[in-house]
């Protein structure tokens, strides 16, 4: 029976493969494929990670290189000067919809960061706008949120440094903190930093974006894979995943209709949308119906904050972990920002003081760059062929960009490995044009990030704040804490302890 139900697998495969046979002889270069597998011998033997693996073999083949990772025909983008000479175009504006992207969203093309087309434009459009509403991309609003945020942080804080030796575990540390800024502009709501239902829905989202690897994964490689083993794949814990932020989703929702305030005074982006749900009469071609509501909850769920959260962790840890970088960090802000308490506006960049923190903005491009959390975003998808330089990427081909390439390239940094803000400073102490670099973190084109503005507002209110009145030591006669990061969609520090004390 098992054999009869390989061999008839294997067939299938092997049919599609010679149907599927590089045809097109004008493909960017890559190494060669094996039938089924495609790449996945050459990327095992290059890295287990997959974003590693891409960046060595792009050192062979070149800044523009095709893979096919099993089934998958992909594409692989490694400069910043392909990213930005290709990620704008409108033929290279659809995702990739498979495997675990379909699951999430009950099986249809549906939410603004993993669907493509028409649809999706005027849902991320109409997203924007409603959240700029509530604050969300404008500076002054989002920065008092964050003031609030900062307050109920510095206070979590203090009473930590003040117990067991000031000792801390960072793991999922700043997630609560930091959901509680982007709800607050979502449903007017925030949550308790300890609140278990919360915990748990944290630690589900953390498990969903360990268990797979956009562009590189083995679900990527063969979809069907995840029916045949639930659990080896993680599938099962995916769907689990899925139900209970679905369900998430579904009480937001209950919870403001019940309200029904929404209808006349909206308070936040949920009700902005139930009004619109409402002004459809029940039209479920529109963009907007309750499923597609759940799955940009959804949306923003997994990219708000998972994301900041991380990078700010990975930025704290590189403080304990260069304690010179720290101090310079420290006095630099002491001497250009006399009151502690009172955070540091991003928005106010141009002002006097801002400008002359370059140390400080030096050291959180360098703590961005060499986190870089998410190295492979969920991957684009070409809408028709397209061509580049000679190059032909066939309509349907993945493709994605690694920027741990840009942001590990030997050519651009000389010490790619190396923490040192330094780099990101011209002589006269002044930033050099290298921070302009870190941008492409974000993507480019209309499928860039919706959250550039807010991630990078939150993390230096937050990294600026923490060091002007606290600081952070690794915990003696314990092993160094490692940078190596779990590996996922959204990379993570593993988790670590540190010594918080209070700074006088
Ligand atoms: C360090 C923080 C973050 C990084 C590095 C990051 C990175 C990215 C990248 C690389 C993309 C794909 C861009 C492309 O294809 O060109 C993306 C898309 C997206 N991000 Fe972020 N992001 C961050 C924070 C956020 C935040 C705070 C939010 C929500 C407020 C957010 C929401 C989204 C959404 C909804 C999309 C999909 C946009 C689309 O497909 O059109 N992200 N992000």
């Amino acid at each position: 029976m098992f054999a009869t139900f390989f061999t008839c697998v294997v067939s299938a495969l092997l049919i599609y493969y010679l149907l599927t046979k590089r045809r097109n002889r004008k493909l960017p270069p890559g190494p060669a494929r094996y039938p089924i597998l495609g790449n996945l011998p050459q990327m095992a033997k290059a890295h287990p990670f997959g974003y590693r693996a891409f960046h060595k073999l792009s050192e062979q083949y070149g800044e523009i290189m095709s893979v096919k990772v099993g089934l998958q025909e992909m594409v692989v983008l490694s400069s910043h000067k392909v990213m930005k000479a290709i990620l704008d175009k409108d033929e290279v504006s659809g995702r990739l919809w498979t495997g675990i992207l379909e699951d999430r969203s009950f099986g249809k093309e549906l939410g603004i960061a993993f669907s493509s087309g028409d649809l999706q434009k005027q849902l991320k459009t109409f997203v924007i706008k409603a959240l700029r509403e509530f604050g969300f991309g404008k500076s002054a609003s989002m920065e008092s949120i964050v003031e609030l945020e900062l307050e109920c942080m510095d206070k979590r804080l203090r009473s930590a440094s003040k117990v067991n030796g000031g000792k801390v575990l960072m793991e999922r540390f700043f997630q609560p903190s930091l959901m509680n800024v982007l709800w607050t502009m979502m449903a007017a709501k925030r949550y308790d930093h300890d609140d278990p239902k919360l915990t748990k829905l944290l630690e589900i989202n953390s498990g969903w974006f360990q268990t797979g690897s956009f562009g590189s994964g083995i679900i990527t490689a063969f979809p069907f894979i995840r029916f045949l083993f639930p659990e080896w794949t993680g599938y099962s814990s995916l769907m689990h995943g899925n139900r209970k932020i679905h369900q998430f989703a579904r009480d937001i929702m209950q919870e403001h209709r019940s309200r029904g305030t929404y209808k006349t005074d909206p308070q936040s982006f949920v009700d902005v949308f139930l009004r619109e749900i409402d002004n459809q009469d029940g039209d479920l071609t529109t963009a907007f119906t309750d499923e597609q509501f759940m799955i940009i909850c959804y949306d923003m769920f997994q990219g708000g904050f998972e994301t900041s959260s991380n990078t700010l962790a990975f930025a704290i840890l590189y403080m304990i972990l260069n304690p010179e970088v720290q101090t310079k960090v420290q006095e630099e802000l002491d001497s250009v920002c006399p009151s502690k308490k009172t955070p540091i506006l991003l928005s106010q960049r141009t002002k006097y003081e801002i400008a002359k923190l370059t140390y400080t903005y030096a050291t959180l491009m360098e703590a961005f760059r060499m986190s870089n959390i998410l190295p492979i975003s969920g991957p684009r998808k070409a809408m028709t062929d397209y061509t580049y330089d000679g190059y032909v990427i066939p309509k349907g081909t993945a493709i994605t960009f690694n920027t741990y390439s840009v942001m590990r390239s030997k050519e651009t940094w000389g010490d790619p490995d190396k923490f040192r803000p330094e780099r990101f400073l011209n002589p006269d102490g002044g930033l050099n044009s290298l921070v302009d670099l870190i941008g492409i973190s974000w993507g480019h084109g209309r499928r860039s990030c919706i959250g550039e503005i807010l991630a990078r507002t939150t993390v230096f209110m937050y990294f600026t704040y923490l060091l002007h009145n606290f600081s952070f030591r690794r915990v003696h006669d314990t092993k160094l804490p490692t940078t190596e990061p779990i590996y996922g969609i959204i990379l993570s520090p593993q988790p670590y302890e540190l010594i918080v004390e209070q700074r006088s």
